[in-house]
């Protein structure tokens, strides 16, 4: 059955994207602003065009957001591979992936207020849920 979360998530992104456009730069602004050593590794891994990895990164976890309440165990067997391999293999420790995802949720509700109280509970669900797989393997 269609969890109704889901639609709640994507209302409020889709409102996002119509009245604010493509969230990518305020997505980095506020990450960085909160790490701002994590942009060397973004031009690290992509010499010459790290807005694309950026870009890449934002639709990553855009992605995470509209499909883990309908996917709940591949998100969390992707995120048991992506946080450690992000760890060892990209130099991004868990705080920044973790804070990458906060910065995009939070992004979006500051520019976008909820439209009801089931909405913003979706979208508290969503935080937790997504914020709980990374921390689950922090230390993995
Ligand atoms: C916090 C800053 C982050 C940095 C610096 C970063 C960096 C990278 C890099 C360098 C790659 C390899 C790209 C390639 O080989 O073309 C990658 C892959 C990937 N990243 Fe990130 N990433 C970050 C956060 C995230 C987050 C928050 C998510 C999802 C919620 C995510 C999801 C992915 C996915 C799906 C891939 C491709 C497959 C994989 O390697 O898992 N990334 N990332």
């Amino acid at each position: 059955m269609a969890d109704l979360r889901t639609a709640h998530i994507e209302a409020r992104l889709k409102r996002y994207a119509e009245e604010q456009g493509d969230p990518v730069a305020a997505v980095m602004a506020a990450f960085y602003a909160r790490y701002p050593d994590a942009q060397a590794n973004f031009c690290h891994h992509s010499p010459g065009n790290p807005a694309k990895l950026e870009a890449e990164m934002v639709g990553n976890t855009l992605y995470y957001m509209m499909t883990c309440f309908e996917s709940p165990v591949e998100t969390r067997i992707y995120f048991d591979t992506s946080v450690p391999q992000h760890r060892v293999a990209l130099d991004v420790p868990p705080d920044w992936y973790r804070g990458f995802i906060e910065a995009t949720i939070e992004v979006v509700e500051a520019a976008t207020p909820a439209s009801s109280r089931d909405e913003g509970a979706a979208w508290s669900d969503m935080r937790g849920a997504l914020v709980g797989l990374v921390e689950r393997n922090r230390f993995v």
